[in-house]
């Protein structure tokens, strides 16, 4: 491990190899769910296969969702950004844009069904006259579903929302391609759920810290604070899936950017923030596919800004744009748990956000 000492290699080794240990910090075992990433996605996929017939191609299709049911969306942005012939918007919000209406398909998307930007985001649908399903695994949205016959797909309860990112994703894939607005999207969640196997055995917790790329980057993270570059539209969506894991489960402060709009603002924001040597930690997603144009924007934007902030490059995996960008979410879940475990936290709660909803609620 480089630039580890004898001692820390042991203390890293003995939070992150050890079985005993690691289930003592994570009881709810959210690194088996993270390794279960491509069962949820397929099984997801299956079940918007099965939604009822089709609209036709809407004018705009939105997707409601907040936190770990919004990045679905996010996600799903990116992978039809250049693919299909209607815009893609993302809302995690109370409210709809103006222009929603008939000719629009709205995906509400919550898995405890209960959350309330998108349950009222969910009903402004309903009165602009969008088509609507929904996607949760029960509440209030469920229920609302139910009542008034817009079609959903029941999700398997019981896991942080965070988790079952396949299972909010996946059916929004299937309906896509049940109702044939999309090409190629089978053959790419095919090949998504093999490689994503693939990466969850060489990256997943039996894998010593020695020979798992995931465990050294954790380690790495100790301490600093994460700023998390994309470099795409595609992979955009992983960037803020790397903030929200490394804020949820390991319980720290983590910023994101994307290239090339980053080199019109942040990459001054260098000129100080990287003063303090040893504070902040550069995790650049990598694509196989980046354009030269881009290559040459961040090795510029190293020489010119980034200076002596630690810098540490993550490859997508796969060919098609569903694997590339899933594997590098699953790796930044991976990590995201193993900071965790070397923070001595447990993954899994969320107080502040359970909280916050109690109080809104009371
Ligand atoms: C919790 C999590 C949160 C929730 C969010 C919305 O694991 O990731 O970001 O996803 O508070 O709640 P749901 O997903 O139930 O609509």
């Amino acid at each position: 491990m480089p630039g580890l000492d004898l001692e820390e290699i042991a203390i890293v080794s003995y939070v992150l190899d050890d079985a005993g240990r690691r289930s003592a910090l994570d009881p709810q075992d959210m690194v088996g769910l993270v390794v279960r990433t491509p069962e949820f996605l397929r099984e997801g996929w299956e079940l918007g296969l099965h939604l009822g017939s089709p609209p036709p191609p809407p004018r705009h299709l939105l997707v409601l969702g907040m936190g770990g049911s919004g990045i679905g969306g996010d996600l799903l942005r990116g992978l039809l950004y250049d693919r299909v012939g209607f815009p893609v918007t993302v809302v995690k919000d109370y409210s709809l844009p103006a222009w929603v209406g008939p000719q629009d398909v709205v995906f509400a998307c919550s898995y405890s069904g209960n959350t309330e930007e998108t349950l009222s985001a969910y009903e402004a649908a309903g009165r602009a006259g969008a088509r609507r399903v929904a996607v949760t695994s029960g509440g209030q949205l469920a229920d609302r579903a139910r009542a008034e016959g817009v079609p959903w797909v029941r999700i398997p309860p019981g896991l942080p929302p965070r988790a079952a990112l396949g299972y909010l994703l996946g059916p929004m894939l299937g309906a896509l391609h049940r109702w044939g607005w999309t090409e190629g999207l089978e053959e790419e969640v095919g090949e998504a759920v093999a490689v994503l196997r693939e990466l969850s055995a060489r990256w997943g917790p039996e894998v010593p810290t020695a020979d798992n790329p995931a465990k050294q980057l954790a380690r790495a993270l100790v301490g600093r604070l994460p700023v998390v570059y994309a470099t795409s539209r595609l992979s955009e969506a992983a960037a803020l899936r790397w903030k929200t894991q490394l804020n949820e489960n390991s319980k720290v402060y983590a910023t994101w950017n994307v290239f090339p709009e980053l080199n019109h603002n942040e990459t001054v924001g260098w000129a100080l923030a990287g003063q303090p040597e040893g504070l902040l930690e550069v995790v650049v997603l990598r694509d196989p596919e980046d354009p030269p144009r881009l290559v040459r924007r961040l090795e510029i934007t190293r020489e010119v800004a980034l200076g002596a902030a630690g810098l540490h490059e993550v490859w997508a995996h796969g060919h098609g744009r569903l694997s590339r960008v899933l594997s590098l979410v699953l790796f930044g879940d991976l990590v995201s748990v193993y900071l965790a475990y070397l923070n001595e936290v447990d993954p899994t709660p969320v107080a502040a956000i359970d909280e916050l909803k109690r109080r809104l609620e009371s």
